[in-house]
């Protein structure tokens, strides 16, 4: 499915975003390991989602639909029973890291796979620290690649030194270490979302922070289930605050996301670069943080980004992108090699992608060199079938002279299945069309 863009819009509206992806997964796992039941109102209708459902399905969890929430009945920590067949992750990178974890431990074999994108993905970065615990797991490419075989084994607890900073890792790593003997302790190279820690703690786990860059949990564990609201997903809002940002005359809210200060790294850069945007109605939905945002379009000067901020933004730098290329002057995005190893190479389809509209745009091995303002003229770009570039191009496309065609469009619901309404519901019906199957 390809849909056709039409330029030149004027975003105006309030809308909400669907549930976060990240929290959603975690509530489903954390969930089926804990005693008694928990129910995810609000939770991500994704298809990596699904694909989480579809795993714990698989190990005998039981997860129930009702009332637009999710009811998932939990097992304990060793319920789980051994899977008669593959475990198909599909396209999520969070599903399979997380899986490797958890599966480590129990007390039976397991086969995790995944798409074309998934089974190219480094997969390396979980099996060493597992490997480190006692797990036993095979892996493709000389143990870098999907599938991987796991031959559960009972694991001993280790302190890990994160080479490379990321939350799969590390959640990888902390649910491994809910089913071995002693302590697991994990350090991070720079700090990661945290959504695994806060939800460990809320049902009941052992998890201590010891420092702002080590967590520590115990093997001794028991959870109870808990009823769960998941915030909006800051990841897809992001692609609204940018079109807010940057359309003339926009003036957009997006209603009850989550704002945990280690994913908020758009909204920092974006107000870096003069954007006018406003949070309020500040609340918690236990254990994250929520509001509401709003964003008026303002002129952006450019901005430099890298280091600690890269892991608080890093699924939103094609969005960031979009609006870089409006703003004047020289952004600079450095430290962002991770980039090339997500649902496809970032750097260079969202290059590929603004080029063809005219941008000022350049890949460095770690980042992007992008000059503005330009103004974007409509083109036919594709998305590699890559969930994040389809929708930064689509906002693109909404600023843009002109119609703009995204080829491979279907991928978006792997995050945001709604995304295309809610762009029809800010920016007017036309303003975005599906064409071909
Ligand atoms: C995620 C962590 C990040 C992020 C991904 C979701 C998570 O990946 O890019 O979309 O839910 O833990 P890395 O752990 O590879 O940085």
């Amino acid at each position: 499915m390809k849909y056709l863009v039409r330029g030149g819009s004027k975003p105006k509206g309030d809308i909400a975003v669907n549930g976060d992806k990240s929290i959603t997964h975690r509530g489903l796992i954390l969930g089926s390991l804990a005693e008694g039941d928990t129910v995810l109102a609000g939770y991500s209708r994704g298809r990596d989602c699904a694909s989480t459902i579809g795993l714990l399905q698989k190990l005998g969890v039981r997860i129930r639909e009702a009332d637009g929430a999710l009811t998932v009945a939990g097992r304990g920590r060793f319920g789980f029973k051994e899977p008669d067949d593959v475990l198909d992750c599909g396209n999520s990178g969070t599903t399979m890291r997380l899986f490797a974890g958890l599966l480590a431990g129990q007390d039976f074999f397991s086969v995790l796979t995944g798409d074309g994108s998934l089974r190219k993905r480094p997969m390396d970065r979980v099996i060493e620290p597992l490997y480190r615990m006692g797990a036993e797991i095979r892996a493709r490419g000389r143990g870098r690649c999907a599938p991987l075989g796991i031959a559960g084994q009972k694991l001993k607890g280790i302190t890990y030194e994160m080479p490379v900073a990321s939350a799969q890792v590390k959640s990888a790593v902390l649910l491994a270490g809910l089913h071995a003997r002693d302590n697991t302790i994990v350090v991070e190279p720079v700090a990661t979302r945290d959504h695994t820690e806060r939800m460990l703690a809320h049902f009941g786990a052992n998890i201590r922070r010891i420092s702002d860059r080590a967590v520590r949990v115990t093997g001794d564990n028991r959870m109870t289930g808990k009823k769960l609201i998941v915030p909006g997903d800051i990841s897809s809002a992001a692609f609204f605050a940018v079109l807010g940002a940057v359309a003339p005359g926009a003036e957009v809210s997006v209603k009850g996301v989550g704002v945990n200060p280690t994913r908020i790294g758009i909204l920092d850069a974006l107000r870096a670069m003069g954007a006018d945007i406003n949070l309020s109605g500040n609340r918690i939905a236990d254990p994250e943080p929520v509001a509401d945002l709003t964003i008026k379009n303002r002129p952006l000067r450019a901005v430099e980004l890298g280091g600690s901020m890269i892991p608080r933004i890093i699924d939103e730098l094609p969005a960031l992108a979009v609006a870089a290329s409006q703003a004047a002057g020289t952004t600079v995005i450095r430290d962002a090699r991770e980039l090339r190893v997500k649902e496809t190479d970032r750097i260079m389809a969202i290059t590929a992608g603004l080029k063809k509209m005219g941008a000022i745009i350049n890949e460095t091995n770690d980042g992007l060199i992008i000059e503005g303002p330009v103004r974007l003229k409509g083109a036919t770009c594709t998305s590699f079938d890559d969930h994040r570039i389809a929708m930064a191009l689509t906002i693109a496309g909404l600023i843009a002279e002109g119609d703009t065609v995204i080829d491979g469009a279907d991928c978006i619901a792997i995050s945001f299945p709604e995304f295309a309404d809610t762009v029809t519901a800010l920016a007017g019906p036309g303003a975005l069309s599906r064409i071909g199957e």
